[in-house]
């Protein structure tokens, strides 16, 4: 359907007490702390399963699950795309190389709740241009979270997305969104990042958002693999990805659940 024709449809939002809120912080809280410890052992000579297991045995240690292993019967616990690899990237015996870069993409489960989170990091040192890849992404990230206020409207996320990685020389991927989470790992609505301001529902306080831009060097076409999940860029150049669950409050900037306190 086209954009318009999309955003003209009715959604079905679930709405969070705060006492669910909280559930989500705790579960993002987990996701936070593993990937921090995640990134701690990306170095040269690392497997990407050896993350994975580490990331399990992490989430359990924590008393959470992980909600990713069984998801569509998703395989892993953690998903690690590496280089031209966008997203879903299926750990294995891949040893990871100086200079690559790999999205770590995590999600936990919390009392029935769901958080969700991702960061691309380098591995050893990286190109100054990779690292530029990166650091636009993450921004990009957070300029679409600047727009998760009351008042605004979802596609003015997106578009402050789009905005930013275009500036910058670099293209934003189309087949895959942010989401609405909650009690399942994908709710409505579906958060795109890219569109024209302005479309789509008002931003209300209890919307909870997974906001995820996938950032490529060249050009924005993407393929899926053999393997069924791991997406990758057509043009084989390589591709960054972070993700922030955000929950949009009464009055100022949204809680970053995903953030990690200290
Ligand atoms: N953060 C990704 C998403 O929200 C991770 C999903 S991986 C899957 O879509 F295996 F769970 F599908
Ligand atoms: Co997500």
């Amino acid at each position: 359907v086209s954009q318009d024709a999309c955003w003209a449809r009715r959604y079905m939002i679930v709405f969070k007490t705060p006492d669910e809120v909280s559930l989500m912080a705790q579960a993002s809280q987990v996701v936070a702390e593993v990937l921090e410890l995640l990134k701690g052992k990306v170095a040269p000579g690392i497997t990407t399963d050896d993350l994975d297991r580490m990331a399990e045995e992490a989430i359990r240690g924590r008393g959470a699950i992980p909600a990713f292993k069984g998801y569509r019967n998703y395989p892993k616990t953690l998903c690690a795309s590496v280089n031209e690899q966008v997203v879903h990237g299926i750990p294995s015996k891949r040893r990871l190389n100086e200079g690559d870069i790999i999205g770590l993409d995590l999600g936990a489960i919390v009392s029935g709740f769901y958080g969700d989170s991702a960061v691309t990091v380098p591995v050893g040192t990286a190109s100054s241009q990779c690292l530029r890849l990166i650091q636009v992404t993450e921004e990009a990230m957070y300029r679409g979270i600047e727009k998760a206020v009351v008042g605004n409207r979802l596609s003015d996320v997106s578009h402050a997305v789009q905005t930013h990685v275009e500036a910058a020389g670099f293209a934003v991927v189309t087949e895959f969104v942010g989401h609405g989470i909650g009690r399942q790992l994908h709710e409505e609505p579906q958060v795109p990042n890219y569109g024209r301001p302005g479309q789509g529902p008002r931003l209300q306080v209890g919307m909870v958002l997974a906001i995820e831009p996938m950032v490529n060097m060249g050009t924005s076409a993407i393929r899926i693999l053999e393997d069924r999940w791991t997406a990758v860029t057509q043009d084989g150049r390589w591709s960054a990805h972070f993700e922030h669950t955000i929950a949009i409050q009464a009055n100022g900037p949204a809680r970053i659940l995903s953030q990690l306190s200290h």
